[in-house]
């Protein structure tokens, strides 16, 4: 018999336990490892969130924004309360599209509508536009409404 190979099943079989014993040590390493990038993840997660919440207005002043829709024309298409007409322009509120989206479609329209730039129209000017589209009233319920009953 070689010895080489006698010693060597012999090796094998403690190191196969060995082995067992460091996989078991290696998976309980790596639940640890993906609990670490789970933490990282969400972190980085947490941040990316708070970044994308800075593009969309928190100060935003509906008050002001109602004023400037009418002042920058927005009303001549869209409606003085921004409820749309059919041949003119869109609904914008309530419930108006993302602010991303929103500030994006005023500064590069794609069909009808006029392009407004930021000297025309501020970004802080948009944020009080959108909060004023944010601040409009849903319509009621149709079963509130007694002729509808
Ligand atoms: C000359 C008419 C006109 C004026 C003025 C106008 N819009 Fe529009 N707007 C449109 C039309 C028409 C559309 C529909 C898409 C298109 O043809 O561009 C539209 C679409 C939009 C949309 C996209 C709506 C959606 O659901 O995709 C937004 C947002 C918007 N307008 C905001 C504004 C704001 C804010 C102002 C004022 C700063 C304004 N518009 C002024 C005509 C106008």
């Amino acid at each position: 018999m070689n010895p080489m190979v006698g010693d060597g099943s012999l090796m094998n079989h403690k190191d196969h336990k060995d082995h067992k014993a460091r996989t078991g040590r290696r998976q309980h390493c790596r639940t640890w490892l993906l609990r670490a990038l789970c933490v990282l993840c969400g972190s980085f997660l947490a941040i990316s969130a708070s970044v994308v919440a800075q593009t969309t207005p928190s100060a935003g002043n509906a008050q002001n924004g109602r004023k400037l829709f009418a002042a920058d024309g927005c009303y001549q298409c869209h409606g003085y309360e921004a409820q749309g007409a059919t041949p003119t322009g869109p609904r914008l509120g309530p419930k108006p599209i993302a602010f991303a989206q929103f500030s994006k479609y005023v500064r590069q329209p794609t069909g009808q509508m006029p392009p407004y730039t930021s000297k025309v129209v501020p970004d802080a000017a948009l944020a009080d536009i959108y909060a004023f589209l944010q601040s409009l009233p849903l319509p009621p319920p149709a079963d509130s409404i007694a002729a509808l009953r």
